[in-house]
């Protein structure tokens, strides 16, 4: 396995690899690896010829009072996984590397971000896109991997590559949950005991509402007010939100007539824990 810590090496390297008629697979991560992460390079491993995993810890998508300087990281730790997975390049450029003098130029993200995450995480979405557009540049990959626990991201970066004409297909994979539910997140370190217990129930208050809606629940405030209701019976967490909405357009809607995405976030004491499900107009899960 290849390690480049610089933009000329990545670059070369892909575009040699493209010369040879390999496709790329790239699965941009910030590191502190986990199965869903594995779960991303296992499916660029069954598609692409070459797989190319970037470790970035990328300042311009947290906020100043977010978790930058203390976001979990183990460069060790994630380069032994990706050898096991049989990556074949990893790139982990430095801050300065990535942001070499202050940007003249940064994306703009206008749609799909006032809800959601979007709408409390200021700018957060402008840095994905900046240091998104930034990758796609130097891996050149022909297929992009992001999980579905971050289904804004997904529908952001939908928008990215179709807005600006990137030749790169997007692959959204399903989020990998532990044996009871909860999302794998690299953010979980952060739980006490009692909040990991009570963790759990956010993905069965998504289940709940999902089931409202097999049975015929079709009204987005009920089932929203269920899910709240269920968040607070079982947890002791803050909910930040709790919304359902067309799913990637993230449009807001009184009657679920089509595919929706019902996602959640909820404040612990040193975490802020998100989740979603998307599901079609009949309950049924669009990505499994
Ligand atoms: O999902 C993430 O880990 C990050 O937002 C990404 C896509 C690597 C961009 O920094």
């Amino acid at each position: 396995m290849k390690v480049f810590r610089t933009a000329e090496e990545i670059q070369s390297y892909s575009l040699n690899k493209r010369k040879e008629g390999k496709t790329i697979g790239f699965v941009p991560t910030m590191g502190y690896l986990h199965e869903g992460h594995q779960r991303l390079i296992k499916e660029a491993r069954t598609h692409d010829d070459i797989v190319i995993l970037s470790i970035f810890v990328n300042p311009l998508q947290f906020g100043p009072s977010e978790d930058f300087e203390r976001y979990p990281r183990d460069e060790e730790r994630d380069l032994k996984i990706a050898e096991m997975e049989n990556v074949d390049a990893v790139f982990i450029p430095t801050v300065n590397d990535m942001y070499p003098r202050s940007l003249s130029i940064t994306m703009k993200v206008t749609e799909r971000t006032d809800v959601l995450c979007g709408k409390s995480r200021e700018g957060h979405f402008d840095g994905v896109a900046t240091v998104l557009t930034k990758l796609f540049h130097l891996i050149l990959p022909h297929r992009a991997y992001f999980g579905l626990k971050d289904a804004q991201q997904v529908a952001v970066v939908d928008a990215l590559i179709e807005d600006l004409n990137f030749p790169v297909e997007l692959i959204p994979v399903p989020t990998v949950r532990e044996g009871d539910g909860l999302a794998r997140s690299s953010r979980n370190v952060y739980l006490s005991e009692e909040e990991r217990q009570e963790a759990k129930y956010l993905y069965q208050a998504l289940e709940h509402g999902r089931s409202l809606v097999k049975n015929g629940e079709k009204d987005r405030n009920v089932i929203i007010n269920e899910v709240r209701n269920f968040i607070n019976e079982h947890t002791h967490g803050k909910i930040d939100y709790v919304d359902l909405l067309t799913y990637p357009e993230l449009q807001p809607l009184t009657h679920i007539n089509q595919r929706v995405i019902l996602a959640i976030a909820v404040f612990f004491n040193k975490a802020r824990l998100i989740d979603n499900v998307i599901f079609e107009q009949n309950g049924e899960l669009s990505y499994e």
